[in-house]
């Protein structure tokens, strides 16, 4: 076990096209933000394990020799195992949480326990140590926030216990992991993920663990050659749901209408397509005028087919009106119902257009913000590189 503190970092995400049909084995497209959740760990000896998330308000503290006398065979030592409903029953049952337990809070606990008890029972003893985690993106708003928590917690508990070297050890300010540790954090996070979204494609843990844009597939990423330089608005509704919920939602229908369904998810695996195609013959200058009209009908395509698997909102159609007067195209990003979705802003769309689109937006009780995308994936920093902003915030933990 390292005895110094570690600061990890890990970005959202955007899915550019394929939510929802990337569940079902379809390409999506999907860019790391540059909106970041920050953990914090430092060991202890005082024989307690801590977590602290102030985003959403939880608190909790155990006795490691309490949960070092529990029964945790039923994790697989040392292996990277889907966990089981019956496993995260049985993490329910120790952590004493209400059988019918589903709030934000309760999952994030309970990923922390999954991969805090799997990862550190290969130590003779439990950890004892003090996890903070802080973000900057909103919850449940389809922007990984999830997945860059399950990240952050993955990529600092594995350093921590010395399953994978510290980066930053040959100094610097910030460091990335060499490629078989971030596939090793990517294998982690998504089990975290699993145990708070139930069956995620895992393209959110993939995007927060290498950065950058990739392309996603059963479990196969290929990055982009380079991160398109797209400008996007990006406007959350503040409607909040569950991603869990809506995911179920779209098999249901599937299962219900497979006829109309099927191809409608094979439609969207060839926007994705398409959108890679355009992308591809992206130069240094960018993208010409008629290529940036193809990405326009790609996101009108792609945000019709989504309405139709059940997952659009009245705020997210409110969006797309708010934006199509001002000549601008919108479609939701992540798993819909409200959260987040995103606007593509040509080159040609003035700053006045831009500020005109997002007062709009903000009237309609809307958050909007221009973003820069293809941010660095899940990085581990010095303390003292770190804005004063996010260590001040850190350190009110
Ligand atoms: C959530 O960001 C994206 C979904 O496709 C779910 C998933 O891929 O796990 C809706």
């Amino acid at each position: 076990m390292l005895s110094e503190g570690l600061l990890v970092s890990a970005p959202g995400k955007v899915i550019l096209h394929g939510e929802h049909a990337v569940v079902h084995g379809k390409v999506a497209l999907a860019v790391a933000v540059n909106l970041r959740t920050f953990l914090r760990l430092q060991p202890r000896n005082n024989g307690k394990v801590s977590l602290r998330l102030p985003n959403i308000g939880v608190k909790r503290d155990w006795e490691v020799a309490k949960l070092q006398q529990l029964d945790t065979s039923f994790l697989e030592p040392g292996d990277v195992a889907a966990p089981t409903p019956e496993q995260v029953e049985k993490l329910k049952e120790m952590a004493g949480f209400p059988e019918d337990c589903k709030g934000s809070e309760h999952l994030a606990v309970l990923a922390f326990l999954y991969l805090y008890l799997s990862i550190g029972r290969k130590q003779s003893t439990l950890p004892s140590l003090d996890v903070s985690v802080w973000s900057e993106l909103p919850t449940g708003a389809g922007l990984g926030s999830s997945a860059a928590y399950a990240v952050c917690l993955a990529a600092a508990l594995l350093t921590a216990c010395e399953e994978i070297p510290n980066p930053l050890r040959d100094g610097g300010h910030a460091s990335r992991w060499a490629t078989e540790d971030l596939e090793f954090i990517n294998k982690w996070a998504f089990q975290g993920e699993r145990v708070i979204h139930g069956n995620p494609s895992g393209v959110d843990n993939a995007v927060s663990t290498w950065g950058g844009a990739l392309r996603y597939q059963r479990g196969q990423m290929t990055p982009l050659q380079r991160p398109p330089a797209l400008k996007i608005l990006l406007t959350n509704t503040q409607v909040p749901r569950s991603t869990k919920a809506l995911v179920a939602n779209v098999r249901s229908r599937l299962i219900k209408f497979p006829k109309i369904v099927a191809p409608l998810l094979d439609s969207m695996d060839a926007i994705s397509l398409e959108c890679e195609r355009v992308l591809g013959e992206m130069t240094e200058a960018g993208l010409a005028p008629e290529q940036y009209l193809i990405l326009e009908e790609l996101i009108d395509m792609n945000q019709h087919h989504l309405n139709a698997l059940g997952v659009g909102h009245t705020s997210l159609d409110q969006l797309c009106q708010v934006t199509g007067a001002q000549g601008l195209h919108s479609k939701l990003t992540g798993a819909g119902g409200g959260g987040c979705g995103i606007t593509l802003l040509r080159p040609d769309v003035g700053q006045p257009t831009v500020e005109a689109t997002k007062q709009a937006l903000a009237s309609c009780g809307f958050d909007c913000w221009e973003t820069s995308i293809g941010a660095p994936g899940v990085s581990i920093h010095q303390a003292a590189s770190l804005d004063a902003a996010i260590r001040q915030a850190l350190n009110g933990l």
